[in-house]
């Protein structure tokens, strides 16, 4: 018989205990008992070849068709999709563990706000860090996300809050996404707060996003959503009504930070506006979410951001799974909840809404890809999609939450490339 060619890969991985493909949720989220489905190749391989996935299956059938120089070994390892953080405040300069401290002992999280604290503390300092200091700060942070796994990650401006100071933040973002193996995905995020200059005229600022900073962003193509922090005594619905309907008239699909701490109206703003996703949630009732599910707008989970803030409370995943609500998962990473690992909202996902680890996987992957429209490109390991990959030390997919506050990433490789190695970023770099 006569011996078949076998086409070349740039790279297999092979003999994986665990490949997650978790396949089938390109077009759409995944959603309700589907989400426990990760569509799990046992003694799974993967070739690639100039940056994407060109085969999935057993090793057996991979290794029949593919041969390459450069092998990966996963035998008793877990070989899944990157993952995808759909919600970070990513650029910020300084810290605020005086106020972690002080929220220990019981402070209120818009108490501190109120005062000129929080989001407000971190914009004073943000203003006057220079440009240079804040891609330092943001390269560490992309290091450490992509340490853990995280191959995507969604940003949000917020701490800059004149036209300058965002644009600054956001060109900060486009310099990082291009010398960093993560893909950054910008968001503008102009109305986080009302800024002091503004105190008591929350209209001349909704103004001054509306009108002068939405079009400097979108003429310098510096984002792609326009999120508002919708809450009591921040924006409320009429405002961010008014800032989201701008952005999507300049382009920028909507995004909104909801029902974080009462129920305000967000997650139906959400439906109305069409938007993309809608963050936070705890607040909201079974109606608003159901609109939400009719609607496809993905709710982003953020649990780190119920840790730290204490409260304990969390939203309802179970309620919107079973609603059909499509769920995705993010770190929230931001100076009051300084955590870049998606592992760790992982295991918080499973300890504390009781998602199952598959549901979780789910969530940190494609719906997240869903999240920020790139579910035609990253979220799974399918034919065609960008190869960012990672390679977890340990055997099956349960230990993502089951085992935490270890990082379980062995590898991880981003757009074909190995970026990291037993957990150090690798001198090969795209
Ligand atoms: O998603 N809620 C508003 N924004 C962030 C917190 C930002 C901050 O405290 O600096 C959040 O929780
Ligand atoms: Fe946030």
């Amino acid at each position: 018989m006569r011996k078949v060619a076998k086409e070349e890969a740039n790279l297999l991985i092979e003999k994986a205990s665990e490949l997650l493909t978790i396949r089938g949720g390109t077009k759409s989220p995944i959603l309700g008992k589907r989400m426990r489905d990760l569509g799990i190749i046992r003694d799974g391989a993967i070739a690639i070849r100039k940056g994407r996935v060109v085969a999935v299956g057993k090793t057996d059938m991979i290794r029949e068709k593919f041969e390459s120089s450069n092998i990966i070994d996963a035998s008793k390892k877990v070989v899944m999709p990157g993952f995808v953080d759909p919600h970070t405040h990513l650029v910020f300069a300084g810290s605020r563990e005086e106020e972690f401290e002080m929220r220990v002992e019981g402070a209120a999280y818009m108490e501190i706000l109120q005062k000129g604290g929080g989001i407000l503390k971190t914009v004073k300092e943000t203003r006057k860090a220079g440009r240079e200091e804040l891609l330092e700060d943001c390269r560490k942070t992309l290091s450490v996300m992509l340490e853990h796994g995280t191959t995507t990650v969604e940003a949000k401006s917020g701490y800059g809050l004149t036209t300058e100071d965002e644009l600054k933040c956001l060109e900060v973002m486009k310099l990082a996404n291009t010398e960093h193996p993560i893909e950054i995905v910008p968001t503008f995020l102009g109305a986080h707060a009302v800024p002091s200059e503004y105190k008591n005229n929350t209209d001349g600022y909704v103004n001054l996003v509306a009108d002068e900073m939405i079009p400097e962003v979108t003429t310098r193509k510096l984002a792609e959503f326009c999120d508002v922090f919708c809450e009591r005594g921040v924006f409320n619905i009429k405002h961010s009504r008014t800032i989201l309907s701008q952005g999507k008239r300049y382009g920028l699909a909507a995004k909104l930070h909801a029902d974080e701490m009462t129920r305000f109206g967000g997650a139906e703003l959400a439906a109305e506006m069409q938007a993309i996703s809608a963050s936070h949630l705890l607040f909201s009732s079974d109606a608003s979410l159901q609109v939400m599910a009719d609607q496809g707008v993905v709710a982003v989970l953020l649990p780190g951001a119920s840790f730290t803030l204490m409260t304990q409370m969390y939203a309802n995943a179970k309620r919107m799974i079973e609603l059909g609500v499509p769920v995705a998962l993010g770190t929230d990473y931001n100076p009051s909840c300084w955590g870049e690992n998606q592992q760790m909202t992982i295991a918080l996902a499973c300890h504390q809404m009781r998602m199952t680890p598959a549901e979780a996987i789910t969530a940190a992957t494609i719906n997240a890809a869903h999240a920020i429209n790139r579910s035609h490109e990253i979220g799974s390991l399918e034919l065609g999609k960008r190869a960012d990959i990672l390679v977890l030390n340990v055997p099956n997919h349960r230990f993502l939450g089951y085992r935490f506050s270890v990082n379980l990433a062995a590898k991880v490789i981003k757009d074909g490339n190995l970026v990291v190695n037993k957990g150090v970023r690798s001198k090969v770099e795209p």
